[in-house]
């Protein structure tokens, strides 16, 4: 299957979708990311692991432009996010879905609304096009009974799934993932995962992904990328990154948290 109603335009599967080079980002005297470089294959899902304070967010926020780096470029889909007009970066932000920890949802509106809105007022769709669109997303994420609830009668899976969708309805021709498991419960863990797993396997959309969660990772990655001290220090398919890691580093830091 497609995305749901993907994209008018999708980047063919294989080219390049998202590229950092020679990407730095200091805050003070502290250089968070060092000449990074790496580079997302449109319908790929990588995932991004490596130890508590390394930088991973910060990537993924230098993508959803709210952090400029200090040297080096960044484009997705071909297009640069610095120096950009303020025009230009509300287009490549249409490109961009991200879900986060703490999934803040609207408190006020109902789950479907929760959805629409931003189709609604960013997209131009009508509100029956985003209401047929945030359906689709809610029977995907094993919601289609909860169009009416408000967030705060839902469990956090629940809550995160709804994040999810609503990520999803924008069509971007990303999603980024951070640690989106990691508010929630033990036994809650598990349902947004499958979620997630399902729309790997089903989807065409590209993903890249920040988790601690090791199996999940092994399951839907293409790719995984070991971060460490700035830099990307080791990369490849899960097999060989979690069975047979060359760096040190990398075993070590499989060691503590698997
Ligand atoms: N806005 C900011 N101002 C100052 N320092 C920051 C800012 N954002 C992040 N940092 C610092 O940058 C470094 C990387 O942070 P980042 O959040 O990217 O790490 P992370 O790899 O996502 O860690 P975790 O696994 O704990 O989420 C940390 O040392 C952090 O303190
Ligand atoms: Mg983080």
């Amino acid at each position: 299957m497609k995305q749901p109603d993907a994209d008018a335009n999708p980047p063919v599967d294989g080219s390049e979708l998202i590229r950092f080079d020679h990407v730095s980002k200091r805050f003070g005297s502290n250089t968070v990311l060092d000449n990074l470089d790496f580079s997302v294959d449109a319908g790929k899902h990588v995932t991004l692991i490596g130890p508590s304070g390394s930088g991973k967010t910060t990537i993924l926020r230098l993508l959803m432009t709210l952090l400029k780096p200090d040297e080096g470029t960044i484009t997705v889909a071909g297009d640069q996010l610095f120096p950009a007009s303020e025009k230009e970066v509300r287009e490549v932000r249409k490109k961009i879905g991200m879900v986060f920890q703490q999934f803040n949802l609207f408190p006020n509106m109902k789950v479907l609304r929760n959805i629409t809105e931003a189709p609604v007022t960013v997209l131009g769709l009508s509100k029956d096009e985003a209401e047929q669109r945030a359906r689709e997303l809610l029977e995907l994420v094993g919601l289609a009974d909860k169009c009416d609830a408000y967030p705060t009668q839902l469990s956090g899976g629940q809550q995160q799934r709804v994040a999810i969708a609503r990520a999803l309805a924008m069509r971007p021709q990303v999603l980024l993932l951070d640690e989106v498991t990691s508010a929630l419960d033990p036994e809650l863990v598990a349902g947004v995962l499958d979620v997630l797993r399902d729309i790997a396997r089903t989807t065409d959309i590209t993903m890249l992904c920040v988790t601690h969660e090791m199996n999940f990772a092994r399951d839907i990655s293409d790719q995984v990328l070991m971060f460490d001290s700035g830099h990307v220090i080791e990369s490849g398919p899960p097999e060989k990154i979690f069975g047979d890691p060359e760096h040190e580093r990398t075993r070590e830091f499989l060691g503590a948290v698997l």
